[in-house]
């Protein structure tokens, strides 16, 4: 079956393009797989894994913690699981990280591979190794890089993908723009969910452009010393209010995005910021939210992009270039607090 491979740092992933589910036994290299995936996929798709040993976790962004990651733990070793038991994550970005996560840590590691099925886990969250669970509202604060051995895009499961995380997969798309791709943002701008949605070739091709896009990024920095952090653009916000404020990850991404593009105006003479919330209003995704400053300000200094007093936020210069901005805390904090309703 036609791949393409990609070396990182660490270790290399194979990833299988428009190919369909039905045909992965062809990919997998041991019998002894283990389905992980939550409770929406495992329901809308029931069919297609009911071949396959599955442990299944309630959906949603509360089950990424330990408590589930125990759980897993304890079905793998009712199930016989081994050093030669392929973990496959079959769902969104919350099944994709918390797979690669259980991956990295049972039996020291065992290999794992993804079918990513919501748009967001297909373009962003199953690329590049970075996997792990949330602690309270402080989001990722726990977890490994750890690559799989191959990602399997089957854009049929999208077929089951509710409209408001079509939203969401936007958001991370609309990202990648902004921070490295201006041919795509103006792309985008010709389109909408709907013309994505109807017209599955342009879909794979942008979902393709996405992901060579992101594991480009990562293959040259896979740890994240220097080029892989323009790739949290709207994240350090975004993180903040997600748990906070309980919104999706996609929804606080897009408002991210919209706070980082006003720091830029504020910091770097940046003139676009219209440009960019009238593109992401044109995917449905919101750009404001009011929300409490004292919260929100400590998720933020509990970032993993904090240097002591100085977090190094992602702000851009121009459509399609980011750069890495340190910010103060102080200065933060005000900003927090004169954005409370942005
Ligand atoms: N590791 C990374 O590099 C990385 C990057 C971006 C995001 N993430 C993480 O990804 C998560 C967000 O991913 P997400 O938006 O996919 O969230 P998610 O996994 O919660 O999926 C969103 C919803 O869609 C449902 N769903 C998924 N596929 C479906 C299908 N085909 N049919 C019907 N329902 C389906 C899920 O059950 C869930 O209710 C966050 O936890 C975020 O931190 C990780």
């Amino acid at each position: 079956m036609k791949c393409k491979t990609i070396f990182f740092e660490n270790d290399k992933t194979q990833f299988y393009f428009d190919t369909n589910f039905d045909k992965i036994d062809a990919i997998l290299t041991s019998n002894n797989v283990i389905i992980i995936t939550d409770s929406n996929v495992a329901l809308a798709h029931k069919t297609k894994l009911k071949n396959y040993a599955t442990i299944v976790f309630k959906a949603g962004e509360a089950s990424k913690n330990q408590l589930t990651i125990n759980t897993i733990i304890a079905k793998l070793i009712q199930l016989k699981a081994d050093r030669n038991t392929i973990l496959l994550g079959v769902g969104g970005g919350v099944v994709t990280d918390i797979t690669g996560f259980v991956a990295s840590i049972f039996l020291r590691g065992v290999s794992f591979g993804f079918v990513p099925t919501s748009l967001l886990a297909m373009v962003d969250a199953s690329v590049g190794g970075k996997n792990g669970i949330d602690v309270g509202v402080y989001k990722n604060i726990v977890g490994t890089i750890n690559q799989p051995k191959f990602i399997v895009y089957d854009t049929n499961f999208l077929d089951t993908l509710p409209l408001k995380e079509w939203q969401n997969g936007f958001a991370e798309i609309i990202k990648h723009a902004c921070i490295g791709n201006t041919k795509m943002f103006a792309q985008l701008q010709q389109k909408n969910i709907d013309f994505y949605r109807n017209n599955n070739k342009k879909l794979k091709n942008l979902i393709k452009k996405n992901v060579l896009f992101k594991a480009k990024i990562v293959a040259n920095d896979t740890y994240e010393t220097s080029t892989r952090k323009l790739l949290n653009f709207g994240h350090t916000f975004g993180h903040a209010i997600e748990n906070t404020c309980n919104i999706s990850h996609g929804n606080a991404v897009s408002i991210g995005i919209c706070f980082a593009a006003k720091l830029s105006a504020q910091l770097l003479s940046f003139n676009d910021y219209k440009i960019i919330e009238t593109l992401l209003q044109q995917y449905n995704l919101p750009t404001t939210i009011s929300y409490t400053a004292t919260k929100v300000f400590n998720a933020v200094t509990k970032d993993k992009k904090r240097e002591n007093k100085v977090i190094n936020f992602i702000l851009i210069s121009q459509i399609g270039k980011a750069i890495v901005q340190p910010i103060d805390i102080s200065f933060l904090k005000k900003t927090i607090q004169s954005h409370q309703q942005l």
